[in-house]
């Protein structure tokens, strides 16, 4: 059969970091073995009731069974500024302020192809999110990493950046709470990522992925709080983790109008919108009930608790996340990010992902998902307590 060769856009792809871990994971489970599953970021719980009702009952409406209108329907738009306004306390027009996306990802990668030629810049995270750099790749822009160092919780200094490149770049993307270090931004940074911006017209792109996820009390900031980020930026949200709706495929943009026209301009030509029976459901999500939503929160919190008491009394000493589900673990001494989650897989069954996998300055961390319950959480402490790697104290 012929081999057809991949265009030069697919050849720049970054190359599937996880898809080795994939595979040991699976070689692993199918010699029977009991593994325990820390490495990947898909929630384990279902979507709450009410809203796979809706969706039952919005499948039946015919209407839905033709085309969507391009954009989406004008219903889920409004339940975007309705939910922004309740949330929030942001003001978003429904009609130029809101893109429905066929979840975050899409609209991540889309953004490069909507603002960025061949040979342009785009700032990001390092650890980071890894679909950001598949959107640059595929613009063929240049990616100039930002650190993401614990001496500065998490987030970007933009005093130690370049300022030639800070000067160059056209876009610049943020997660917070971010995966993978589980730092949080508060509005300060925000502020600050605004002034930066508009000194040196920078657009910048905010992945509010986790954006209900935050521990202690303290809801987690959204960039749209900030004075002044319709005007630089947009905010990328998705109902995958607030509702358990990863396999949904349903997120939205808000922000920026002439953004938001981009984003729907080369959705136009990739796609008609969701199917209607989605957004009927996504719609409800976003306007019912939320106990689902405080629940899921509490869910992971007591999750947290567990898994880090039990980290800690095992002599690993690892800090609380204050968001996402994520626990992002120093390495000890003498192993590599990778030699050390091969360790846990192979002697302890348990599977975390290598930080280096999110980025150079990943490298001396691993991430582990709070997506198993109390008891596995405990469990996978337990068996890498065995493995007599960390000192306690008693
Ligand atoms: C930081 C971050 N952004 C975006 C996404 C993608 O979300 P969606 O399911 O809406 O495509 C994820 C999913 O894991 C994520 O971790």
């Amino acid at each position: 059969m012929q081999s057809f060769p991949v265009s030069d856009t697919l050849k720049r792809l970054p190359e599937q970091f996880f898809a080795k871990l994939v595979k040991k994971v699976q070689a692993l489970s199918s010699e029977g073995h009991d593994v325990i599953n820390l490495g990947q970021g898909n929630p384990d719980l279902p979507t709450p009731n009410h809203i796979v009702e809706e969706l039952k009952t919005a499948a039946d409406n015919p209407v839905y069974h033709k085309y969507s209108p391009f954009t989406g329907h004008n219903f889920l738009k409004e339940a975007v500024a309705t939910f922004y306004k309740r949330e929030y306390d942001v003001d978003i027009d429904p009609e130029s302020e809101v893109a429905i996306l066929f979840g975050a990802k899409t609209g991540l990668v889309e953004i490069s192809q909507c603002l960025l030629n061949a040979g342009d810049t785009a700032l990001l995270p390092d650890p980071g999110y890894p679909d950001y750099m598949s959107g640059i790749a595929m613009a063929n822009a240049n990616p100039v990493f930002m650190p993401l160092l614990e001496k500065n919780n998490f987030l970007p200094n933009y005093q130690q950046l370049n300022q030639a490149e800070l000067e160059a770049a056209k876009l610049l993307f943020l997660n917070y709470p971010n995966n993978p270090t589980a730092g949080v931004a508060n509005k300060e940074f925000f502020d600050e990522t605004i002034e930066v911006a508009k000194q040196n017209e920078i657009c910048v792109v905010h992945d509010f992925a986790y954006g209900a996820i935050g521990f202690d009390g303290k809801k987690p900031q959204s960039f749209m709080q900030s004075a002044g980020a319709k005007d630089i930026g947009v905010e990328m949200y998705t109902l995958s983790k607030t509702y358990n709706m990863a396999g949904w495929r349903v997120g939205f943009a808000v922000g920026n109008t002439s953004v938001i026209k981009s984003l729907n301009l080369i959705q136009d030509h990739l796609y008609v919108s969701l199917f209607g029976a989605v957004q009927q459901a996504a719609e409800k999500a976003l306007l019912g009930d939320q106990t689902a939503v405080d629940e899921l929160v509490a869910t992971y919190e007591s999750r947290r608790n567990v898994f880090v008491e039990k980290l800690q009394e095992i002599g690993w000493n690892v800090q609380a996340p204050r968001g996402t589900f994520f626990a992002w673990l120093p390495v000890p001494e003498g192993y590599t990010s990778e030699e050390f989650a091969d360790l846990l897989l192979e002697k302890a069954h348990v599977v975390v992902a290598p930080g280096n996998g999110f980025g150079e300055a990943g490298e001396g961390f691993v991430r582990a998902g709070l997506l198993a319950d109390e008891e596995r959480l405990a469990e996978a402490a337990a068996r890498i307590g065995k493995l007599g790697i960390f000192k306690t104290s008693y």
